[in-house]
């Protein structure tokens, strides 16, 4: 069942479009989350769910009624921002109290439900410190707190991990998916981190210049992009262009390839392969393209080796492998032999954003 229905949000400021019809079913109890570059309009979004500014047209619905016509405080959506937005003049108990002082609850049940919520996020220690002599993990905690304890029906949370260093980021993030999943609170979360994006959601939303641009589970986000942007915003790939002979015959890093129809039918049409999926000096166990190459650049991260090799007029390509004795003692100029199988291979028609085609 979906818990919230975007249906063909528009926003603009000015003459600035930066939402052109969206249109999201986020299920109930999901963590949905929007992905994308800065600038693509995900605050924009949140904020005409939350009701801090209205949309141009369009409605939303949140158990099967529109919000659209409701004043913020009405909507029962609890929202966590990227820097914070904790009261500096009020201690963590009276923070997190804010909005059940405002909705009018008895002291009692004020005092019971926050001391709950704060031990749910583990500050229970910390209930009279200002916010000042918190760290910026602990501020952020104080504000899912407050959020969580109105019992909002949606949870909406602005990059709340981006002001915080990769280790604190980690653990929260680890603390967010649980409790979101012992709440079973249906979640919209914005992140441009597309690493964030796959490990935390049940969906990913990726969105650009106001549209959306897929909507699915982070592993069919991954593994089949429908459009270019999807494949070059989330995860690394290689994109290289295909040219063409004979029919069906195309050309790609000079070397011949059988295309798919709908590549051969087209020009400008790029291929890309998945840094993993590239064979570095070895067989290939089907059809595909094998080129010669000289090794640029080696990093060995532990779990992997990724090797940067630029071919003779065609450019660099990314490769990922497993780190063997042999890999790993391969150094800046030597020559190595990349395979590229024809089944790891997709193409996406010409322009930033152009179709998947194969
Ligand atoms: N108050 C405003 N007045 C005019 N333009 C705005 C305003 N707020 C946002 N914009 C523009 O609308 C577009 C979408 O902005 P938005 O803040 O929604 O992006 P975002 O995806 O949240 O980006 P970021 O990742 O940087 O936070 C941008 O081009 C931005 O410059
Ligand atoms: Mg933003």
């Amino acid at each position: 069942m979906s818990q919230v229905c975007l249906i063909n949000i528009h926003k603009s400021y000015g003459r600035h479009a930066a939402l052109k019809g969206i249109n999201l079913d986020i299920g109930s109890g999901a963590f949905f989350t929007l992905l994308g570059p800065s600038g693509c309009g995900k605050t924009t979004l949140l904020r005409a769910i939350a009701g801090f500014h209205a949309q141009d047209a369009g409605d939303i619905v949140v158990g099967g009624e529109s919000i659209s016509s409701l004043s913020a405080n009405k909507r029962q959506v609890g929202m966590v921002f990227q820097d914070y937005a904790v009261f500096p003049h009020l201690n963590v108990f009276d923070n997190v109290a804010f909005g059940l002082v405002q909705q009018k609850v008895t002291a009692a049940d004020i005092r019971q439900r926050v001391a709950a919520i704060l031990q749910t996020v583990q500050l229970e220690q910390l209930a009279q410190r200002m916010p000042h002599q918190l760290s910026g993990g602990q501020q952020q905690r104080v504000g899912l707190a407050r959020a969580l304890v109105t019992r909002p029906k949606v949870l909406l949370m602005d990059e709340p991990l981006s002001n915080l260093d990769a280790k604190l980021r980690e653990e929260l993030r680890r603390d967010i998916r649980q409790l979101q999943q012992e709440f079973g609170i249906t979640t919209i979360y914005v992140t441009h981190d597309q690493e964030e994006a796959l490990s935390i959601s049940d969906q990913v939303c990726v969105m650009f210049d106001g549209v959306v641009q897929q909507v699915g589970s982070p592993w069919l986000i991954y593994k089949d992009p429908q459009n270019r942007f999807v494949a070059s915003f989330v995860g690394s790939n290689n994109f290289m262009q295909v040219g063409k002979l004979e029919q069906p015959q195309g050309l790609l890093l000079g070397q011949p390839l059988a295309l798919p129809p709908l590549v051969w039918a087209q020009a400008g049409c790029v291929a890309a392969a998945r840094p993993e999926k590239i064979v570095v000096n070895g067989p290939l166990s089907g059809p595909g393209i094998r080129v010669y190459g000289t090794l640029r650049q080696a990093m060995f991260t532990g779990r992997e080796l990724q090797l940067s090799v630029e071919l003779a007029g065609h450019g660099m390509l990314e490769a990922l492998t497993a780190p063997s004795e042999a890999m790993v003692a391969l150094k800046a100029g030597d020559d190595v032999v990349l395979g590229l199988h024809a089944s790891d291979l997709q193409y996406f028609a010409p322009g930033a954003t152009g179709a998947r085609l194969a």
